[in-house]
């Protein structure tokens, strides 16, 4: 495992080889309903032994009982102890004791106070910031539990023994267009891109790969049927949860993916539903070049991991 380096787009065009996965063991939070549960079946079909983490315990025992290697946790990721909780047990799970994967999926999108205009007598109200709460503390949570679980089990020296782990994000297409009136939930999915850009040159000391799935519009419980129906009225065509679950198993069984965000999207723009916007590096422009190479003198990669 080396340092980051910028290495061209990644091909999404064919499909992904799955069988290094095989005999892993990988943590889904959110992993009950929608895309998690996409992510989960698809960890399943490659024989990766999978920890479902979510608050719905009824959806998440049912998974359980049909799927084989598949362990339910009820876990709220917003809070801490929950998720300490899920990762022990998802390393009692697992037949090495090893956490490989780990999916930080739970996120929610609620109205957003930070945007309405109201008040009760002239005054502002405090919004509500359980959006955050949620998809940047509860990631953040996630963050570290997976990074401290890699380094347990890799050091923090890279060698050739370290065994692959990624920490992968989930973004949202409002992590990068223009999608207005959510600026809460907009924040917490740009913060995705920033966990990722942060990590990727350092996640190689343990052996490590974090990267970003970002969907585009998917029918789950994420929006109201009604939501989805009259965007899908202006003739705004989906992606799918099943592309969502192949484009996770190209990012892991592919080692040489890190610092990447692969988007997940309508077939009318991706011959398999998913591709790579090239957007986390600024190839071809040279002053931004510059700026990230002196950013990389102030805060070298070098220093390790705890400087
Ligand atoms: N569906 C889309 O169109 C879309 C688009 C872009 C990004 N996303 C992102 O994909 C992820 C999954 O969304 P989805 O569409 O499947 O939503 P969903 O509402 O269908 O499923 C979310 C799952 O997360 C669980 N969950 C919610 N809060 C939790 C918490 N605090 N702790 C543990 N589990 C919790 C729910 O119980 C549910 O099982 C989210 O991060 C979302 O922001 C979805």
């Amino acid at each position: 495992m080396h340092g980051y380096t910028y290495k061209g787009p990644v091909n999404c065009t064919r499909q992904p080889d799955s069988h290094n996965l095989n005999g892993t063991t990988a943590i889904v939070t959110g992993g009950a309903n929608g895309l998690g549960e996409a992510y989960v079946r698809a960890l399943v079909a490659a024989g990766v032994n999978v920890c479902i983490g979510d608050i719905d315990s009824k959806r998440g025992k049912e998974l359980e009982l049909e799927l084989p290697g598949t362990k339910f946790v009820q876990c709220n990721t917003a809070s801490w102890d929950d998720q300490v909780r899920l990762f022990r047990e998802a390393s009692e799970h697992s037949s090495s004791g090893r956490i490989s994967y780990v999916v930080a999926n739970a996120g929610i999108h609620r109205p957003d106070g930070v945007f309405t205009y109201d008040g009760n007598n002239g005054e502002p109200e405090k919004p509500d910031l359980s959006t955050i709460d949620v998809n940047v503390n509860g990631t953040l949570y996630t963050t570290k539990l997976a990074m401290y679980y890699f380094i347990k089990q890799n050091g923090q020296t890279p060698s050739a023994e370290q065994e692959d782990t990624c920490l992968v994000l989930i973004g949202s297409g409002a992590a990068f267009l223009d999608v207005p009136r959510t600026p809460q939930y907009d924040a917490s999915k740009w913060a995705m891109r920033g966990i990722m850009h942060s990590l990727r040159r350092t996640a190689f000391y343990y052996g490590g790969r974090v990267n970003v799935i970002s969907p585009w519009y998917v029918r789950t419980s994420i929006l109201s049927e009604e939501t989805f129906n009259s965007i899908e009225g202006l003739g705004i065509q989906f992606a799918t949860v099943e592309d969502a679950g192949e484009c996770l198993i190209r990012v892991l069984s592919d080692k040489s993916i890190n610092g990447k965000s692969l988007f997940v999207t309508a077939r009318k723009w991706a011959e398999r539903g998913y591709m790579d916007l090239d957007l986390e590096d600024y190839d071809g422009i040279e002053l931004l070049q510059e700026m990230q190479e002196e950013q990389m003198r102030a805060a070298p990669p070098e220093a390790g991991l705890f400087v």
